[in-house]
């Protein structure tokens, strides 16, 4: 069974249908990839799993469970958690802070043994745990994004662009870190518009075009299909 499972899911901004009909699974310990350009739905995609957007059609299961119809909160309690477009860390707030609130429905105790494990993989974030969030670089603010999602103890991370505006460098070590993360054991349900990077590391992955899923296959297929390459290869 899947870890996680969208059946035909429609979601929709008013008049406006963001996701028309979408179906994937993510099984436990894979990286999967939903590719697409702007507005496509990736984002929508990602809140509706959350629960920060409603559904307005089709399903969505944990473990074979519909959970279309939790909050946000159950979900996370239950390890979806999400690590947003754009990072929103809390700019005022120190470096532990922010991560303290990834934390939030966890105990004091459990909170210091993954704070731990988040400073392993970000040993930045440890040299920076009293500084304010807003002064870090883009790198760091995202690796501090990724933390404090870690914090919440997820199954499934879902990063959405976690490569924006980095430098190549610096995206590299982003994504050298999500395959560690995995595999550590945590299964991770990424957003990129970074195609060629983000397939390299992925073991399948979907693309997505105004709401709609167009082609699937494991990356390997869709790193060397055509289709793929003109569109979102650059070649
Ligand atoms: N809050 C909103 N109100 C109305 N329309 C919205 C809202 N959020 C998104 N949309 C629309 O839904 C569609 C999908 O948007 P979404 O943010 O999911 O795309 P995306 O694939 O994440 O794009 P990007 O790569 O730019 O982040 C777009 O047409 C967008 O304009
Ligand atoms: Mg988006």
């Amino acid at each position: 069974m899947a870890l996680l499972q969208l059946e035909q899911v429609v979601s929709n901004y008013g008049s406006i249908n963001a996701l028309r009909d979408i179906s994937f699974e993510v099984n436990e310990g894979e990286i999967v990839t939903l590719i697409g350009a702007n507005g496509a739905g990736k984002t929508t995609t990602m809140h509706t799993i959350a629960g920060l957007k409603e559904l307005n059609g089709g399903k969505i299961l944990l473990n074979g469970q519909d959970i279309s119809r939790w909050e946000t909160q159950a979900r996370v309690k239950n390890g979806i958690v999400l690590s947003p477009e754009g990072r929103q860390v809390f700019p005022d707030f120190s470096v532990l802070d922010n991560l303290m609130m990834g934390g939030y429905l966890q105990t004091n105790e459990t909170n210091q043994q993954t704070l731990e494990t988040v400073y392993e993989l970000f040993p930045r974030l440890k040299e920076r745990a009293a500084q304010a969030a807003g002064t870090l670089s883009g790198g760091e603010q995202q690796m501090l994004a990724v933390g404090r999602a870690l914090m919440g103890k997820p199954r499934l991370l879902m990063l959405d662009e976690p490569s924006m505006g980095l430098a190549p460098l610096i995206v590299k070590e982003i994504f050298a870190l999500i395959q560690r993360i995995r595999d550590l054991g945590t299964t991770v349900l990424l957003v990129e518009q970074n195609a060629r990077v983000a397939l390299r590391i992925s073991d399948r992955a979907y693309v997505l075009e105004t709401g709609r899923i167009v082609l699937s296959g494991t990356a390997a297929e869709l790193l060397v299909s055509e289709d793929v390459q003109k569109a979102y290869l650059g070649m």
